[in-house]
């Protein structure tokens, strides 16, 4: 298991170019075994989970040959099973999207019950929902979810609460459903946005992504074709929260500023400056931070995915503020690591409150989850001393090279082997 070393105090400074975007990648890949022509796709993020994915997806008879980390090329016109089983696919959350996939080009998919991040029950009744809508018969046994239909038949499906998960896998399977498909009350992410693209460059028909109303007219067919996925906008915002937090001065390059438009009006409410430059943004903190409240919403709200970031950047601001997390509801559970660091914050139910003390101190911490790991690191390199971040896989599913582009722009961090004492011990010497 590999761990972080971090020496806290430096300000980030440089530039950082940003990937593309996990969460619209692990739909994309899916939507691609939906032709049976060869799709291109670039701008592909190398994580863990996208790998997971791809073997998957080759088990089953996709033809998979990545032409470098970032461009992979599928045909899936081979596929010979829609049962998808292994332990690692079970463990991640953009499963499911496979099962929307399959069960739209071949009317029968059986995928493990999606794992992921461990910040709520995540529930997943409105993707079955919006199958058994569309005349798939679902059952859950062994673990699995097993779905299969004679025919799909265009339906209106009213979801009962935004999910992305929900929004884009019923886009999925009724591209090629007989008839029109209507989906209400859909999430806007920008993951939404970018699998509709997408999907309509292959020659589906689906308008309205980005609003609450999306209709898709289904399709007998798909064709390939080549397409770069969107950046990665919170990989994006967890630089500029880093930056902030460093009081440093960074440029977050390769983005779509709009997509960021909720963190850096936050960020400037806090007194940071936002400076939009094309398609980057550099963000200058110098003045001190001030508290601010949050309320995690959908998209274009505050983004839940960065929650426990601001958190952690509202512990160095000036006076209390309040942070309701309202998309799940066990994601505050990395606080208590926070408090080993010297933290300032009650949780209550679903509100923590935060006493910004503008210090924090070193400590032994575990990432609990993607994002609380990320900001972990953060909280690391504002610290007093030697932070060590553990169970960094978390981390890894979402951040490619993560302690590489924090150590270009001036961070104290280096990544171990958690048993090799010796590499530990070099490390720290490393960093003084
Ligand atoms: C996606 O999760 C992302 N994951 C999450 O990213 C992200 O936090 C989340 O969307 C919200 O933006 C992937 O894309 C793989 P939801 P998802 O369906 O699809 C409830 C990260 O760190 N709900 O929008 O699982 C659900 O419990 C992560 O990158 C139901 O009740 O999120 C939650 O409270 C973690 N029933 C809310 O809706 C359902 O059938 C929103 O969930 C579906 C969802």
């Amino acid at each position: 298991m590999d761990e972080y070393i971090i020496k806290g105090g430096k300000s980030l400074s440089g530039e950082v170019s940003v990937g593309g975007a996990k969460n619209a990648a692990l739909c994309i890949l899916a939507a691609a075994i939906m032709t049976d022509d060869t799709v291109t796709l670039t701008n592909l993020p190398d994580l863990s989970d996208v790998s997971i994915v791809l073997e998957s997806m080759e088990q089953i008879g996709a033809n998979i040959i990545r032409t470098n980390e970032h461009c992979v090329k599928i045909n899936a016109a081979n596929i010979y099973n829609c049962t998808i089983d292994n332990e690692e696919i079970s463990n991640i959350r953009g499963s499911y999207y496979l099962l929307g996939a399959l069960l739209g080009k071949y009317k029968k998919a059986q995928v493990p019950l999606p794992g992921g991040c461990s910040i709520g029950s995540r529930p997943i009744d409105q993707h079955l929902k919006g199958f058994k809508a569309l005349g798939a018969d679902i059952k859950i046994e062994h673990g699995m979810i097993k779905a299969q239909a004679d025919t799909l038949k265009g339906c209106h499906i009213y979801f009962d609460m935004i999910t992305v998960g929900a929004t884009i896998n019923l886009m999925l399977a009724a591209c090629l459903a007989e008839g029109e498909t209507v989906l209400e009350n859909s999430a806007k992410e920008p993951y939404v946005v970018d699998t509709a693209n997408f999907l309509n460059s292959l020659g589906a028909n689906v308008k309205g992504a980005g609003t609450s109303t999306i209709r898709i007219k289904g399709v007998k067919q798909l064709k390939g074709n080549e397409y770069s996925i969107i950046p990665d906008y919170m990989e994006a915002a967890t630089f500029m929260i880093a930056a902030a937090a460093t009081k440093g001065n960074v440029l977050v390059k390769n983005i779509i500023p709009k997509h960021l438009e909720a963190i850096s009006a936050k960020l400037c409410e806090m007194g940071v400056t936002i400076q939009e430059i094309d398609n980057a943004l550099r963000v200058i903190a110098q003045a001190p931070l001030k508290a601010v409240p949050v309320n995690t919403l959908p998209y274009p709200g505050f983004p839940t995915d960065m929650q426990p970031q601001i958190t952690t950047l509202l512990t160095l601001a000036e006076g209390a503020s309040i942070v309701n997390e309202t998309i799940f509801e066990d994601r505050f559970r990395y606080t208590k690591e926070l408090y080993k660091m010297s933290a300032d914050i009650r949780v209550e139910g679903n509100t923590a409150i935060v006493s910004g003390s503008n210090h924090l101190t070193g400590a032994v911490v575990n990432a609990p989850d993607l994002r609380a790991g990320a900001a972990l690191v953060i909280a690391g390199l504002v610290a007093e001393g030697f932070t060590t971040v553990k169970d960094i896989h978390y981390i890894e599913r979402g951040y490619e090279g993560f302690e590489i582009k924090l150590q270009q722009l001036g961070a104290d961090i280096i990544k171990v082997d958690s048993k090799n004492e010796r590499e530990i011990q070099k490390a720290k010497l490393k960093l003084g």
